[in-house]
């Protein structure tokens, strides 16, 4: 039987509360502590999510000395994820961190740098990544089934209107829709032609109060020839689907980053034909199969979801998009 492990959750958010909900059903996974920079909040998030009442605690230095915490879920925003992912580490802490997985190249550098030498476990938390549906997709390309794959138009934006107090909205907080969602479609043309870029360019409106882009679109093109056109942002709710089209065929994820636990289809045009091929989920939340996903690749310190090599590859392609439209954070001066 597989040794349980336990979870501790650094911050008390958005995704850390959906995160935790679908912890809570996942097997052999314990979510054991929380860690917020306020008691109140810590105590809060404790009791909708069962965790005992000791180990609610009231900063993120006090969680990552939990003896019972064996890895750290980090659901910060952006500009500090460095900082709490090399504390994990040095606390010999396994982490698994929000994506994306630091402000910019240097930094996660610095961050593997902690995690190879504490010897832990580390993804950046693309839950797509670890879903059955994205697996099914690497095994379409792979095996042939569009021939060569040349052109890729991937979108995630969505609409949230001119709210200056969320982290998205901040230059501090290292926020932006190339960071908060431009670096899914990013990963998943960098996953479909299996290379890296060799071009990166952007055109995007960088929000006078923000202060970091809050609509963009991008192109990358790759030493294959493939090309990629992608769209991010938080002011436009557009259609968040990706097709990738090859040489002989293209495939449509109509849902690509949170496939559905049920009825995941990719939309698939071939030699052979049309067909829809479905994706069985196991009936586990989404949260869960990335919570799974983590803890069976613990001993390898790394999962095949998503591996150093491609955050750190994903990370470049953000600091060249962000060149290309000229955008610093403050942390980065
Ligand atoms: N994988 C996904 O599907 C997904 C979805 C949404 C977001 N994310 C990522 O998850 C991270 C958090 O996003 P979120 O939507 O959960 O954000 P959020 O709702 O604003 O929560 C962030 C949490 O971080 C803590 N925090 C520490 N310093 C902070 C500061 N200076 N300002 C604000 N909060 C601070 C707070 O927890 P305490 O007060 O308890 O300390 C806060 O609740 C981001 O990196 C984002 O890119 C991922």
């Amino acid at each position: 039987m597989a040794e349980t492990l336990q979870w501790g959750i650094m911050g008390t958010g958005n995704i850390a509360r959906k995160f935790a909900k679908d912890l809570l059903s996942a097997p052999n996974q314990k979510l054991v502590a929380v860690g917020s920079r306020s008691k109140e909040s810590a105590e809060k998030f404790g009791a909708e999510f069962k965790i005992p009442p000791g180990k609610r605690h009231a900063s993120y230095e006090a969680l990552i000395a939990d003896p019972d915490v064996q890895i750290v879920y980090i659901s910060l925003p952006n500009h500090i994820h460095m900082e709490w992912s090399i504390a994990c580490a040095h606390a010999k802490k396994h982490i698994l961190c929000e994506k994306p997985l630091t402000v910019n190249r240097t930094q996660a550098d610095q961050v593997l740098e902690a995690v190879k030498s504490n010897d832990v476990f580390l993804m950046e938390a693309f839950m797509y990544r670890c879903h059955p549906q994205t697996f099914k997709l690497r095994e379409l390309i792979q095996s042939g089934t569009i021939g060569e794959v040349r052109m890729i138009h991937a979108h995630f934006s969505y609409n949230m209107g001119l709210n200056y107090k969320n982290i998205r909205m901040s230059n501090p907080m290292a926020g932006g829709g190339l960071m908060d969602v431009g670096c899914y479609p990013v990963s998943i043309a960098r996953l479909a032609v299996g290379q890296e870029p060799i071009e990166c360019k952007a055109v995007a409106k960088i929000g006078a109060v923000s202060r970091v882009d809050e609509q963009a679109v991008a192109a990358l093109h790759f030493p294959t020839g493939a090309v990629a056109a992608i769209s991010c942002g938080m002011q436009a709710a557009v259609d968040n689907t990706v097709t990738i089209y090859g040489s002989e065929g293209s495939i449509h994820l109509p849902s690509p980053w949170f496939g559905p636990a049920k009825d995941a289809k990719l939309v698939v045009k071939s030699k052979a034909g049309a067909s829809d091929v479905k994706v069985e989920a196991g009936g586990l939340a989404p949260y869960a199969i990335e919570a799974v996903h983590a803890a069976e690749h613990i001993a390898a310190r790394q999962a095949p979801a998503m591996p150093w090599a491609d955050s750190i590859g994903n990370m470049n392609v953000l600091d060249a998009l962000r060149s290309s439209i000229g955008l610093v954070f403050d942390c980065e001066r």
